[in-house]
């Protein structure tokens, strides 16, 4: 807890410290549920043909609602296993918790998952933090005050050519409609880069690219549970996030490109091309 506290101490509004402490201990708790579950046979239902929800995904997502209700009872919550996709951002104080990105790896046994959890306030990301519980590394950032992993200060890479890149993608759930666009991105992207990895887990992929392990991102039809911890992380650390036309990005849209701004017109040059 010293770790989550050491970092909201930095922030001189003590609101906004107390928001990324609750959301820093939330995901720690929901870690410890998601890491104790993980080399246990699961539980697996389908939400979809390939979208699927486990036993991990609704105990932590019970342990966080629990967490955060407890610390800040006035605000809402946008929980991916309790809320409808929302068509617009709340408007009032809100919770908008992924419990576990990266569902399909986990119930695999894929070693690659993470909690998200962001706090919007007028339609705006404020806290977030993004935990990788087996290799206990916790994203915290608060908007203002900066972005950190494991108490560390985070920065983007300084990367400025794609042919220097090494970047990430996502599939969405709904790639047999969209597999030609989805391809069609890969395609003009990928021969120009050091490498795209499509490692599972959206969250992840933001939170690296906030710490320069990764140089860019973008992935469609993602929901503001997989992006609002994430954007937010990026900001702070320096890097940019927006649609693929590099317009103002909200977590209600349908498409994102996140980089370390150095290479985000490059991308975003690309990507233009490419209609969903
Ligand atoms: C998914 C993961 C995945 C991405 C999907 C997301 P979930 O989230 O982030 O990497 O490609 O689009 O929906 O379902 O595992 O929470
Ligand atoms: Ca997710
Ligand atoms: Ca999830």
């Amino acid at each position: 807890m010293h770790r989550v506290t050491a970092c909201a101490e930095q922030c001189a509004d003590s609101h906004l410290a107390a928001l990324i402490t609750a959301a820093g201990a939330a995901a720690l708790e929901a870690g410890a549920i998601l890491r104790d579950l993980y080399g246990k046979p699961h539980q697996i239902n389908h939400k979809g043909a390939i979208d699927l929800v486990t036993e991990a995904d609704v105990a932590a997502e019970q342990a966080i609602i629990a967490h955060l209700n407890a610390a800040f009872p006035d605000v809402g919550f946008l929980a991916e296993e309790s809320s409808a996709p929302p068509t617009a951002m709340p408007t009032t104080p809100c919770w908008i918790i992924d419990p576990l990105d990266g569902t399909t790896n986990f119930a695999h046994h894929f070693p690659w998952f993470a909690t998200s959890i962001g706090y919007a306030e007028g339609g705006e990301i404020k806290a977030g933090a993004i935990y990788q519980p087996l290799l206990d590394e916790l994203f915290l950032a608060g908007r203002g005050c900066g972005a950190w992993l494991n108490q560390k200060r985070i920065r983007v890479s300084q990367t400025a050519e794609l042919r220097q890149s090494l970047l990430a993608t996502g599939f969405p759930y709904n790639i047999k409609e969209k597999i030609d666009e989805v391809m069609d991105a890969l395609t003009s992207i990928l021969p120009r880069t050091q490498g795209v990895r499509r490692a599972g887990a959206a969250a992840m992929d933001m939170a690296y690219v906030a710490c320069g392990r990764l140089d860019g991102f973008w992935e469609i039809n993602l929901k503001p549970w997989d992006t609002a911890a994430g954007l937010l992380l990026i900001e702070e650390a320096g890097g940019r996030v927006s649609d693929f036309r590099d317009n103002p990005f909200s977590p209600i849209d349908n498409e994102i490109l996140v980089s370390n701004a150095l290479l985000h017109g490059q991308l975003a040059a690309i990507l233009t091309d490419i209609t969903y």
